[in-house]
């Protein structure tokens, strides 16, 4: 049925659970619409003949609805959306959701191209190798304006915004090539900013990684300005930390969550800050990233303005680092054993 309609409808191969998933909404979309449709015209077309004129001097008379009908006119269509609501929000929720063990791959849109860069090497331009059955995370950002990486055999479109990082993930089943298109108009050659995904069997794209780690990896596309890519590391969290050292963020920021200068970043991303100005934000991504751009718009209460802008001193992927390295230190759960949870250099909290 899924695969009928989508022939039928023209629509681009499906390389993943989730692009079934979202057609299948969108066919169910599709049939309660035309099914309503020839049920109103069917209405229509009898309530032509039943009720037409019979004689030259015949009066309308008055209806009164009565409010069952006026409780079918509103329920009938409010149920109809309210299930695709109930199918469509779990889709958009998992997608926002990447998995724990998603590979992440650093993607960067620039006039006019596409640059991936994987946290332990190798970086390439607009050809982005993946293993096919394992979920690969995107952590996205722009250069210079707002791009949109759009693959569409994998129904997955996500904004590359300059100065912020937005991340989206999927896990192609089906090895095999296919077109990534820049979805947001971003000048003259925004038609031409094309890329390439490669799906590779895991076996084969295990083998590709080593090959591309044990050679010079960066030199496969050019040797690459500092900091432009992430250079080859362990994590994107690792270079975060390299990052925040190199900038003087800890100058301010302790890891060990005791006070300093500024607010710590042990725990800080997901928490909930109060700010000077007596409002409440969630230090999530955005908030992150703002911070850095623009410290003074969002102080957290309790704090001095003190902060310099990184604008423009920070390349995005330095910026999405640091995010990354703050959002990976959280406080061990209580009952964790020695081995378990992350391990920080600085002293625990008291
Ligand atoms: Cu980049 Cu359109």
């Amino acid at each position: 049925m899924n695969e009928l309609l989508r022939k039928l409808l023209n629509l681009p191969e499906q390389i993943s659970q989730h692009a079934r998933e979202v057609d299948g909404l969108h066919f169910f979309v599709v049939l309660t619409t035309m099914a309503a449709a020839v049920v109103i015209f069917s209405v229509a077309l009898w309530f032509m003949v039943r009720y037409r004129r019979r004689s030259e001097d015949q009066k309308t008379e008055e209806v009164q609805p009565g409010h069952w009908h006026e409780a079918v006119f509103v329920g009938v269509p409010l149920a109809v959306f309210l299930l695709w609501f109930a199918i469509g929000f779990p889709q958009f929720v998992e997608l926002t959701r990447p998995p724990a063990d998603a590979m992440d791959v650093f993607v960067q849109g620039k006039k006019w191209m596409w640059k991936f860069a994987y946290p332990g090497g190798p970086s390439a331009i607009d050809v982005l190798r993946v293993p096919a059955g394992r979920p690969v995370r995107l952590l996205i950002t722009s250069r210079d304006v707002i791009h949109s990486f759009f693959v569409p055999e994998l129904r997955v479109k996500q904004d590359a915004l300059p100065g912020r990082y937005t991340q989206t993930w999927f896990n192609a089943d089906k090895p095999g090539r296919y077109q990534v298109f820049c979805a947001e108009y971003c000048g003259l050659s925004h038609s031409g900013m094309l890329a390439e995904l490669v799906v590779m069997p895991p076996g084969e794209f295990d083998a590709w990684l080593a090959e591309q780690r044990r050679g010079p990896a960066l030199a496969q596309d050019g040797a690459p300005a500092p900091g432009e890519v992430l250079l080859p590391g362990s994590s994107i969290a690792d270079q975060g930390r390299a990052v925040a050292v190199q900038q003087g963020c800890l100058k301010c920021h302790s890891v060990d969550g005791s006070r300093h200068i500024g607010p710590t970043f042990l725990d800080l991303y997901g928490r909930r800050e109060k700010l000077s100005s007596g409002e409440s934000v969630d230090a999530d991504e955005p908030y992150l990233t703002k911070s850095m751009m623009d410290p003074a718009a969002q102080v957290v209460a309790g704090y001095q303005n003190v902060m310099p802008s990184f604008q423009g001193r920070m390349t995005p992927p330095e910026v999405a680092a640091v995010v990354e390295y703050i959002k990976s230190l959280k406080t061990p759960a209580v009952h964790a054993g020695p081995s378990e949870g992350p391990v920080y250099e600085s002293t625990p909290r008291k």
